[in-house]
């Protein structure tokens, strides 16, 4: 179709998609022309603009590498990454879930760690956390032998892939659940951090006057055959972010009680400044397949 006026280009396209033989991906991309045609004409996009949002897209893949996530990151902090988790876990977005957003920073292959153990691997400052979880499914029993990722920032707000002074794979651990669904180990209070700002989404939050902070949280990946992977966070209850979270992952499920620790700390190194996480995780039954890592 020869087109003549603006109007005409929206139609055109769609008859040119019209046919992709893959029914979701000619849903998808039907769906998605149609809606960013209809943006394009509600806000009147100027050339400048559409230049500049060229350049933003563009950016984000310049700023991305095998050490950080500028596209996973920006899909984050409009709230993409949030919305398809929510509309994909708890009954299809309909009851609360367990599930949060996976983050850039989820590395492939953290070293396996005795139940129990630490996931300190060079000297890190802060309060020792020592954590007790519980993982279950929805009838209420425990599952054995599930494998579980932890990762978590350091207080100076860095993971170690982004931050020189601290160990290969440090507050980094895969732990598998006992007998009872336990798994338990040791690390630091997480603090909330920003997210990286040197790249596009940094411009993007500076122009909203927006601030670039995550409220303190400790990462989980589940992983249990017969079940839906659950990947989750579990925020830190007295941090001032939990309400404006940069990338909207704050749940009201996932915020967890971290206790001050009262009286010996479980290990006599930690300290008389200690805390106390119980959690339970609950699995929903699925399919238990991986994520693609954001980074290396
Ligand atoms: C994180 O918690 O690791 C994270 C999530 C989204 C954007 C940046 C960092
Ligand atoms: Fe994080």
């Amino acid at each position: 179709m020869v087109i003549d006026r603006h109007e005409d280009v929206t139609a055109a396209v769609l008859q040119a998609m019209s046919t992709t033989p893959d029914p979701r991906l000619r849903r998808i991309m039907a769906s998605l022309v149609t809606h960013l045609h209809a943006f394009v004409r509600d806000v009147r996009l100027t050339e400048p603009e559409w230049e500049r949002a060229m350049a933003f897209v563009c950016g984000l893949g310049q700023a991305t590498n095998d050490v950080h996530n500028e596209v996973i990151l920006a899909s984050d902090a409009i709230g993409l990454s949030t919305l398809v988790c929510l509309l994909n876990n708890g009954n299809a977005g309909n009851t609360e879930t367990a599930a949060a957003l996976l983050g850039p920073f989820w590395r492939m292959n953290s070293p396996r760690t005795e139940n129990g153990g630490t996931i300190i691997r060079s000297p890190t400052p802060g309060p020792a956390l020592f954590a007790q979880c519980l993982v279950r499914n929805a009838r209420g029993e425990p599952l054995a032998g599930v494998e579980v990722d932890v990762w978590q920032a350091s207080p100076a707000g860095m993971y170690e892939n982004q931050d020189q002074t601290q160990a290969d794979m440090n507050l980094r651990g895969k732990f598998v659940t006992d007998t009872e669904g336990r798994f338990a180990f040791r690390s630091v209070k997480p603090a909330g951090y920003p997210v990286p700002t040197h790249g596009p989404v940094g411009e993007l939050l500076a122009a909203q006057q927006r601030h670039p902070y995550r409220p303190a949280h400790l990462h989980f990946l589940l992983l249990q055959p017969g079940y839906k992977t659950l990947v989750t966070q579990v925020f830190v209850d007295d941090d001032t972010h939990l309400g404006s979270d940069v990338v909207f992952g704050v749940t009201n499920r996932l915020i967890g009680g971290f206790h001050r620790g009262e009286g010996p700390p479980p290990a006599p190194d930690a300290g008389p400044d200690w805390y106390a996480l119980d959690y339970t995780f609950v699995m929903e039954p699925g399919e238990a397949v991986l994520p693609v890592p954001p980074i290396k």
